[in-house]
């Protein structure tokens, strides 16, 4: 399969880059497009078929339910059921944008390999004008997944699809960087209070302003169900060299790189600039210290530079579980599979 990446955005023709990406997945072919968290792989979600393309091209295994896009907010009753009062508020505040409702699944509608066997849906409306765009054109709900091979960060520019997709896709829109950089909160509304099921671009505290109380999920014990949330089961990512957290600090930082390098081991690092140390073999700055909304906008894609060096080892420095800082830790606790650099 050959894969065409094509550049969106004012100055070319849009229509036609549009018409190719709606017939695409009418024929039900798979199409990755940009949206304000990272870039998704979308199949018509009604169509058990292109659906099952989206497992093959990623390598995911299939038993992880997909989230699906719709891209006006009356569209969440097409597809379910007995919605909380509590989803009206939330939307008027958070939709279009980086938050996920899991809802009652309306049975018939939506393919049964979105949902894996499960009876709810997981449904956002992206914020990011391309998504919208191709999703109004289309006017069917997009199943997309981050659009990297299974195990490789998601992706924040088209570059990285086509590295990770080259071959599997037939066509990439290319709508430059994305601007969040994690992907979409996911809140449970069947329960009371809602439970967030992965911390994003939409914070904690953002949500409890709004609604009240809101419970953060833990580990399941049971790894042999169906996950109640992502990533419980399946490894996310993990980057070629391992990675380690280390505190903030620059005499932990210091000593942690005197005792790799004792050891012969070059040391790929990301952090903030004002712990920047000439001492790393690599540093990649993830902005002011202050910014965690730029340390989780650069996050995914410093993670692949430091994969593209010769590093034997990640440093990533932390940051407070704060706003967005929570869904950036989270993230790096997968990366590193709980590892911290002490000692
Ligand atoms: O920002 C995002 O959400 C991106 C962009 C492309 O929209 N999408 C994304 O999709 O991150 P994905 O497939 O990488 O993550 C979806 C997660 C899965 O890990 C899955 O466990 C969870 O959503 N999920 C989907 N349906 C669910 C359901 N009914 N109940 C619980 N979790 C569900
Ligand atoms: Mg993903």
């Amino acid at each position: 399969m050959e894969t065409t990446q094509e550049i969106v955005d004012n100055l070319v023709d849009n229509d036609r880059v549009y018409e190719q990406a709606v017939g695409i997945l009418n024929s039900g072919g798979i199409v990755a497009f940009p949206t304000e968290t990272v870039y998704g792989l979308g199949a018509i979600a009604t169509n058990e078929q292109a659906v099952q393309r989206i497992f093959e091209a990623k390598g995911r295994p299939s038993d992880n339910p997909l989230i699906v896009h719709i891209g006006n907010q009356s569209d969440i009753e097409k597809y379910a059921t007995d919605i909380a009062e509590i989803a009206d508020v939330l939307l008027k505040e958070f939709w279009p944008g980086p938050l996920t409702l899991i809802m009652k699944k309306k049975a018939g509608v939506i393919a049964d390999v979105v949902t894996a066997g499960l009876d709810t849906v997981a449904i956002r409306m992206p914020d990011h004008p391309i998504a919208l765009a191709l999703l109004r054109k289309l006017d069917q709900p997009l199943a997309a997944p981050s659009a990297n091979r299974s195990g490789k960060p998601s992706p924040t520019e088209a570059d990285h699809v086509y590295y990770d997709l080259i071959g599997r896709v037939p066509l990439i829109l290319d709508g430059g960087e994305t601007g969040v950089g994690v992907e979409s909160t996911i809140l449970d509304i069947t329960v009371t209070p809602p439970v967030i099921l992965r911390p994003g671009g939409i914070t904690k505290e953002q949500l409890e302003n709004l609604i009240g109380t809101v419970h953060i999920a833990t580990l399941p014990t049971d790894q042999t169900v169906t996950p109640r949330a992502p990533g419980m089961k399946y490894a996310h990512y993990a980057p070629e060299a391992p990675l380690f957290i280390i505190e903030p600090n620059a005499d932990s930082i210091a000593h942690a790189l005197e005792t790799s390098h004792q050891q012969n081991k070059r040391v790929a690092m990301i952090g903030p600039d004002e712990l920047y140390t000439e001492r790393a073999d690599w540093y990649f700055s993830t902005g002011s210290i202050h910014n965690r909304e730029a340390m989780a906008s650069s996050l995914y894609k410093l993670i692949r530079q430091c994969d593209n060096t010769e590093a034997d080892m990640i440093l990533a420095i932390e940051t407070d579980h704060s706003g967005i800082g929570a869904a950036v830790m989270n993230r790096l606790d997968k990366a590193s599979d709980g590892k911290r650099f002490t000692e």
